[in-house]
């Protein structure tokens, strides 16, 4: 089981949606609590949780990668699996209801909570993905439940690849999935506009 930090909604947390914070590298499951404060203002749940791949004996991930933007797809099965494991575990425990998980994921978490949209294409609500890669190239979901996917990329951003996005737009919507995806003018760092974005989604959609 992966560590994780839940904070209830301020009113009736049973029926409100859930925000799933996937952190970047190096962070943790407190990483994306405050930005997530800002969008949802306690109307929903958040649940951060930690990656437990650890970089050079040191840095937190979701998954083992091979080297820059190079991933053990292996590993990223496998700990995409156990993710979902304990987001199921926890939703028990803490009492959210399963089918109104939000992923809210930047880099490194944006890509295992595209794996979860890639293998488990009927569990998640919708999803944000801040600076996302295509997770499994060889991975083409079956039908999904239609959800919506925020995808935002940055313009000078070394780990945005235009084709492999490309590619990760049509696999998405081919599954049937309802993709936005926002190319801004910035790196790999978040920027005002992927708030913004944010905010107008989760008003739209939720
Ligand atoms: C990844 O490994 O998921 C991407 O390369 C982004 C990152 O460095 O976290």
């Amino acid at each position: 089981p992966l560590k994780y930090r839940f904070i209830a909604a301020a009113e009736q947390p049973g029926q409100r949606p859930t925000l799933l914070l996937l952190h970047g590298t190096g962070g943790d499951e407190n990483d994306l609590l405050n930005l997530a404060e800002e969008l949802t203002e306690g109307h929903v749940n958040l649940l951060g949780v930690r990656g437990n791949v650890l970089e050079n004996g040191l840095t937190t991930r979701f998954f083992r990668r091979l080297g820059t933007g190079i991933f053990d797809y292996d590993d990223l099965r496998f700990r995409t699996d156990e993710l979902v494991e304990t987001l199921k575990n926890v939703s028990a425990s803490e009492g959210f209801d399963l089918s109104k998980v939000i992923a809210l994921g930047y880099s490194n978490g944006a890509n295992i909570g595209g794996a979860i949209l890639q293998k488990y294409p009927q569990l998640l609500a919708g999803a944000i993905l801040w600076r996302p890669m295509l997770p499994l190239p060889d991975e083409k979901p079956a039908t999904s439940n239609g959800a919506p996917v925020l995808l935002t990329s940055g313009q000078t951003d070394p780990y945005f690849q235009p084709a492999n996005m490309k590619a990760y737009e049509q696999l998405l919507t081919s599954a049937g999935f309802r993709v936005q995806h926002e190319i801004l003018p910035s790196s790999h760092n978040l920027t005002q506009q992927d708030m913004t974005l944010a905010r107008e989604w989760l008003k739209t959609n939720f």
